[in-house]
């Protein structure tokens, strides 16, 4: 498996990835201007060209949410999410991010347990800030 940046030749199964994970996927057209945009540090992690993970960073300065972080089913709890992060992190340090921030639903146990393990941390809660269905979510952050 490798680890590097998304390109327009991931973009059917990203899309079909981010359609199957997420209740509101992003559409092609984000993607697309993410692979372009300068702020934007998109990743996959693939093996012969199938994509197995997705995970996407938004920078501001020398701060970066993390996004679209999506593991194909079949290919969870084999430490390809934390794989991928890590890379995509310890990139993002070299080129100045000090801190990195994200939201989690509150009640995405498997997600809240690899980011801790990733070494970031709670500190905070957004009430009702998703909807599909309307849950809480956890804003965490490494610094
Ligand atoms: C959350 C998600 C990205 C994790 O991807 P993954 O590749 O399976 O995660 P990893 O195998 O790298 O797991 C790393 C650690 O996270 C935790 N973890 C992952 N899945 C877990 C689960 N189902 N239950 C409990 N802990 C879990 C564990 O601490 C794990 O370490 P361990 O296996 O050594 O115990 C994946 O389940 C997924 O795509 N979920 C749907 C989309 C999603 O929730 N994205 C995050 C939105 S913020």
């Amino acid at each position: 498996m490798i680890v590097r940046k998304m390109e327009e030749k991931d973009l059917d199964q990203v899309c079909q990835l981010e359609a199957d994970t997420f209740s509101r996927p992003w559409r092609r057209k984000d993607f697309e201007d993410a692979i372009r945009e300068k702020y934007y540090c998109f990743y996959v992690a693939a093996e012969d060209n199938i994509v197995l993970a997705t995970a996407g960073l938004i920078c501001s300065h020398d701060e970066a949410d993390i996004t679209n972080v999506a593991v194909l089913p079949a290919y969870r709890r084999r430490g390809i999410a934390r794989s991928l992060l890590r890379q995509m992190l310890a990139e993002a340090k070299t080129n100045g991010i000090k801190a990195f921030t994200l939201e989690v639903r509150a009640g995405n146990l498997a997600a809240i347990q690899m980011y801790e393990s990733l070494g970031f941390v709670r500190e905070g809660l957004r009430k009702e800030f998703y909807d599909l269905p309307c849950e809480d979510a956890v804003i965490m952050w490494k610094r």
